[in-house]
């Protein structure tokens, strides 16, 4: 994968309008979720609009490496399942490349079957916290042997005779709730995560697709959720909806470049991703939820962003942190672009992301003239207005894709050229970005390393 390769440098410069429509991606949460589910039910199921981003097909090979069948043909995805505990032992090492959601989700998945894997990943994979999930994943029996402070590469040698968990998530997590989940699928008895914040619950809604026993309640101690385990999960057809934390990068692009004017059709606006998009609103962008629908369960509107001159700081609810993790750097753009200040806290998760993400955007950002202030948990930005950012830099991407993308859309709102070192990582998520970009107007150069 390019973010193993060479460095791929690239410029965005100050443009024009935006203008057009950009059909971003299918959802990486949820593609991630359909390749693993599948390969955990019996018989075929489908999957249309899937991510191609290398993060998801890293757990497609992932998923052919534990026993299932997992097959392009045109443009629909196809994967013959093994069933619950039908995950066969991997004969080699499972590389999940840039992807947390990938390894931890799988590392859930085969850690209450009796077979050992070894996962690693790329330099940013393996600098990040794993405990997070072999922590639960061990009150199920299975054991993990990795490097100093819980790293990758790390082996996980599955319960031989699991039993069922009941866990408070210590961190607002998606991904330690849904390897709980999933390792609960092949444990009798009732496997209960409890979250005190609610965080993305897309493996919810699709273990209960699938024909899994799932409820949620909410009560004073969070959101519990309960599992039935060993149930046989259902083959499914599944149409991936776009990705709202893709669409955020048009959409800030538009609300920042002036003159602008993109829609961006067919994102899902499910409470438990949608927290940017109220955000920006509360700042003053002109965003629009055009054509508001339900599909497949899930609200989703065509949203139309256009340049927003009079954007204003806020401080943003630490509340809504869990339902916009994945788009507080696009944020920072943007809030360098409104006048004031806009307060993020209750943050500190941002720190164990792809990168630190909140070092990253602040050390980038005062490279291109504008004031952060940070503490553990917290960031600011304060803005001077639309047009006010210098720019002129060359920041870091740190292989992380948001990182990448978040400079360049600044660049094309500031008064001169930004330079990103290394744009390969963002193939991991969203691998039409630059030509996206470009059809709505954008001028995106890439430079020999
Ligand atoms: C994800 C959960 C989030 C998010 C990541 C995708 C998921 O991570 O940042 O990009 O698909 O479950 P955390 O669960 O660590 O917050």
């Amino acid at each position: 994968m390019s973010s193993h390769g060479a460095p791929v440098p690239m410029t965005a410069h100050p443009c024009g309008p935006l203008s057009g429509v950009a059909e971003v991606p299918g959802d990486k949460s949820i593609s991630h979720r359909a390749l693993i589910l599948g390969a955990l039910s019996v018989g075929e199921t489908t999957v249309t609009g899937l991510l191609e981003g290398q993060d998801v097909l890293d757990t497609a090979s992932a998923m052919r490496a534990f026993g299932a069948d997992v097959e392009r043909r045109g443009e629909t995805w196809h994967i013959h399942g093994v069933g619950v505990g039908g995950f066969a032992e991997p004969e080699t090492v499972i590389d999940c490349g840039n992807s947390g959601t990938g390894v931890r989700l799988i590392m859930g998945a085969m850690a209450t079957s009796p077979i050992t894997a070894t996962f690693t990943g790329d330099a940013s994979l393996n600098r990040r916290p794993m405990a997070r999930v072999t922590d639960p994943l061990a009150l199920f029996g299975a054991r993990a042997v990795g490097r100093a402070g819980g790293r990758l590469p790390m082996t996980i040698v599955g319960a031989e005779d699991a039993v069922p968990v009941r866990y408070a998530t210590p961190v607002p997590s998606a991904q330690v709730k849904s390897a709980v989940l999933l390792a609960g699928l092949n444990a009798p008895g009732q496997t209960v995560v409890i979250e005190r914040e609610a965080t993305r619950d897309h493996s919810e809604r699709m273990l209960a697709g699938f024909g899994a026993e799932v409820s949620v309640e909410d009560d004073a101690e969070g959101r519990i959720i309960t599992l039935t385990g060993q149930p046989d999960l259902r083959p499914q057809t599944i149409a991936v909806p776009r990705d709202p934390s893709s669409a955020a990068f048009p959409v800030c692009a538009a609300l920042i470049t002036e003159g602008s004017d993109v829609l961006v059709p067919n994102i899902g606006l499910n409470p438990t991703r949608a927290g940017l998009f109220t955000t920006l609103r509360e700042m003053g962008a002109d965003l629009v939820y055009e054509n508001p629908r339900e599909e497949g369960g899930e609200p989703v509107a065509d949203l139309r962003a256009r340049f927003s001159p009079d954007l204003r700081g806020i401080e943003v609810p630490p509340g809504r942190a869990a339902s916009m993790i994945d788009e507080y750097p696009v944020l920072s753009a943007v809030a360098a672009c409104a006048e004031g200040r806009t307060l993020m806290t209750g943050v500190r998760e941002l720190r164990v992301k792809e990168s630190d993400r909140i070092d990253a955007m602040a050390r980038g950002l005062e490279a291109c003239g504008v004031t952060v202030e940070e503490g553990e948990d917290w960031w600011a930005v304060t803005g001077r207005g639309a047009g006010s950012v210098a720019g002129g830099a060359r920041v870091e991407s740190r292989l992380d894709h948001r990182i990448a993308m978040s400079f360049l859309v600044l660049g094309f709102a500031a008064r001169a050229a930004i330079t990103v070192d290394d744009c390969g990582p963002i193939a991991t998520s969203f691998p039409i970005f630059e030509p996206l970009m470009r059809t709505l107007g954008a001028t995106l150069t890439t430079e020999a390393a």
